[in-house]
């Protein structure tokens, strides 16, 4: 879907699909370098990260494998609940690992601080975050970050695999919402 199809509901467009995959090939660039001769297992958050997942894990030229861990968060709403549940775990164990995970975007982080230290105490070999989008001003927890697409604004957005309340994930860019949709 693009921005065009549902155009009353965006404030505006902050990342066009093509921006999206320019950033993502970057930062594709930068872990090719920083794994040189190591093998990794990139570990997508879902459901938000499977959009970031599909597009760097192509963008990456070197073998790789993936997995897939779900957690909850969120309620239905606009606002983080810090209750983390596990859903699915991961189906590989990581133990002397190199493991990179990938999520589409860290809000108060409470989230994957809480997914960090729990895949550290499974002692992979190294453990690194790579985000598509962060709001620092958002963040409660101080998380290390290796891999940033941007640092946006404290604004709900959607698209590329964002959602509210389940839309928006196939939207192809990414956009605020507008705030009569959740008020
Ligand atoms: P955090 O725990 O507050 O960092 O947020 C965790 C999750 O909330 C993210 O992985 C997203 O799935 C979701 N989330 C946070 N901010 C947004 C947003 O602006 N739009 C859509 N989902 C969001
Ligand atoms: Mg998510």
């Amino acid at each position: 879907m693009d921005s065009a199809d549902v155009e009353p509901d965006l404030v505006n467009i902050l990342f066009t699909e093509e921006q999206i995959q320019t950033k993502l090939r970057e930062l594709a660039a930068k872990i090719e370098a920083d794994y040189a001769g190591r093998e990794i297992l990139i570990v997508g958050i879902l459901r938000g990260a499977v959009m970031v997942m599909a597009d760097l894990a192509r963008a990456l030229n070197r073998h790789l494998e993936m997995d897939w861990m779900a957690v909850s968060s969120y309620g239905s709403g606009t606002k983080s609940s810090g209750v983390v549940r596990i859903l699915k775990d991961l189906d590989t164990d990581i133990t002397n690992r190199h493991v990179i995970v990938v999520d589409e975007i860290i809000d108060t982080g409470l989230t994957l601080s809480w997914l960090i230290s729990n895949l550290a105490s499974r002692n992979p070999a190294s453990l690194e975050i790579c985000t598509l989008l962060r709001k620092p001003e958002a963040l409660q927890m101080d998380i290390a970050v290796k891999y940033v697409g941007w640092d946006i604004p404290n604004e709900f957005v959607v698209g590329y695999g964002l959602d509210y309340q389940e839309k928006y994930r196939n939207l192809r860019d990414i956009g605020t919402l507008a705030p009569h949709v959740y008020s």
